[in-house]
Formats: structure tokens, sequence, C-alpha cells
């Protein structure tokens, strides 16, 4: 893999300069499919695509100096479609995943983590995750991670549950939000493809998340659009009740 994705090539954008940045921004990768039924072409093919987006967009918020970005790349109901499709993405995690050592870790300096649920992913994956997980845990960059085999009810249900294995017969806020998958909560959440919808993403973290949608096919996604969901955000006046 290039360090520079042909996506990046094509963008000869200056990279802006945001006053405020999200510290956790979340990116619900959507869209692959109707991308690739657009030009006749398999899902599969959209999938291949969205996963380059993922390199050039992850790499993107790194270099912004966001601390966190989660990307929804697979949720606990998407074993519903056809074992293929499922195969097939799962091949590009397992390919992303063996390149990730020198590319978006080692060049830029992040840190990759996996948030979901373990039962049900292959233990090769699984080893791969957690030697990139290993692997990276001492980077000081854009912590990126990973939403596979996710699900928000199911990340606050097992924070429960762990809870109540430790004992605990009374449970506060912040005792789920010490346990959910990941922290801090999410303050801008991406979502192109034109859905408005959180698709079980995030909804412990989205109490007060910030929104932004686009009509953009995720593999059609580009640093550019990006940059118009953190303009956005940064003039968004943000209340959280008050
Ligand atoms: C997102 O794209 C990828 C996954 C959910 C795994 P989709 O595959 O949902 O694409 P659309 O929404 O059908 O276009
Ligand atoms: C959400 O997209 C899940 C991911 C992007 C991984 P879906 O395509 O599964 O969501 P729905 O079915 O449109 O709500
Ligand atoms: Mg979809």
């Amino acid at each position: 893999m290039a360090l520079f994705s042909k996506k990046e090539n094509s963008t000869t954008l200056e990279r802006p300069h945001f006053d405020v940045l999200p510290e956790h921004v979340g990116i619900i990768m959507d869209g692959n499919g109707r991308w690739a039924k657009k030009r006749g072409l398999p899902r599969t093919a959209g999938h291949k695509e969205g996963a380059e987006t993922f390199r050039t967009i992850s790499k993107e918020c790194g270099r912004l100096g966001i601390k966190s970005a989660t990307f929804y790349a697979f949720s606990t109901e998407n074993w519903k479609r056809p074992k293929e499709e499922v195969d097939a993405i799962m091949c590009l995690f397992k390919q992303y995943l063996l390149e990730a050592k020198d590319d978006i870790t080692a060049a830029e300096n992040n840190r990759l983590r996996f948030i979901g649920v373990r039962e049900g992913v292959s233990d090769e994956l699984l080893t791969l995750m957690d030697e990139a997980e290993e692997e990276t845990k001492n980077n000081t960059g854009c912590e990126i991670i990973l939403a596979v085999n996710y699900g928000g009810r199911e990340e606050i249900v097992s924070a429960v549950n762990k809870l109540i294995a430790e004992g605990k017969t009374k449970i506060t806020e912040d005792d789920i939000s010490n346990n959910v998958y990941t922290a801090p909560d999410c303050d801008l959440i991406i979502r192109p493809s034109g859905e408005q919808r959180l698709s079980n993403f995030l909804l412990w973290q989205a109490a007060y998340s910030e929104f932004w949608y686009s009509d953009v096919l995720w593999p059609d996604f580009t640093v550019n659009d990006l940059y118009k969901a953190l303009t956005d955000f940064q003039n968004r006046n943000r209340r959280f009740g008050g």
C-alpha cells in the first residue's frame, strides 16, 4: 500500500486551520453498495473503494490533530447480509490489517483500536487486530478506532453486565461512560450517503453529538468533505442543555 492513496494525490487542497476540532469524531462509512450499483459493479467493489477512502480519511484525521476517530465498519446487524458480501468485507479488513503496520501507523504515528463483539469474528482476524493494537499502542497520534461487529445497544448492555459482574448493584452514568468501549463522548458524527440515522452507532456517546450529513457516497468522500464537516462543526453553538 502506497503511503499516499490515489485520493490524496488527486487532492491538492491546502489543509485549512480549524480553531475548534472535535476531540472525538465518529464516521459512519455508508453508501458502498449504492456506489457500486451506480457503476454496474458488484457491491464488493464498493467496499473495496470504501476501504481506500477509509485509509485516506483516517490518515487525514491524524494529520489534522484529531485525538480519536471512530469509523463504523461493520455493525452487529450487518451479518444479515449475503455470506459472499460479509466474506468480502472480512477479507478487506484482513488486507488492511496486514498493511497497517507499514502504512497507517508507522507512517503516521497513529494508534489503531478495535471495538465491538469479538465473538463471530474469525480467530485469524482477531489475532491481526490484537497485533495491530499491540504494535501501535505507544503511538501518540490519532487513536483510529474501527468498529467491527459493533452495536451501540450491545455496547451498553455489555458495560452493564461488566458492572454487575464486578458486584455493582446501583449503576451511575459515570459507571457506564467508563465502561463503554470508547471515551470521550463523541463530538461530531459524520454520515455520508444521504441516510440520516444512527443505525446503532455510538448510542451512549452520541448524547450531545453534532450531526453532519452528506449525500456523497462513502467511496466518493474526500478530505474536502471532511473539511466541510469540520468547518460546520466549528461554527455550531453547543449548549449541552445549559
Ligand atoms: C457501508 O456501505 C458498508 C457496510 C455497512 C459494511 P453499505 O454496504 O451499507 O452500502 P449501501 O448503504 O447499501 O449503499
Ligand atoms: C451502518 O450502515 C453500518 C455501517 C456503516 C457499518 P447500514 O447500511 O448497515 O445501515 P442501515 O441499514 O442503512 O441503517
Ligand atoms: Mg448502508
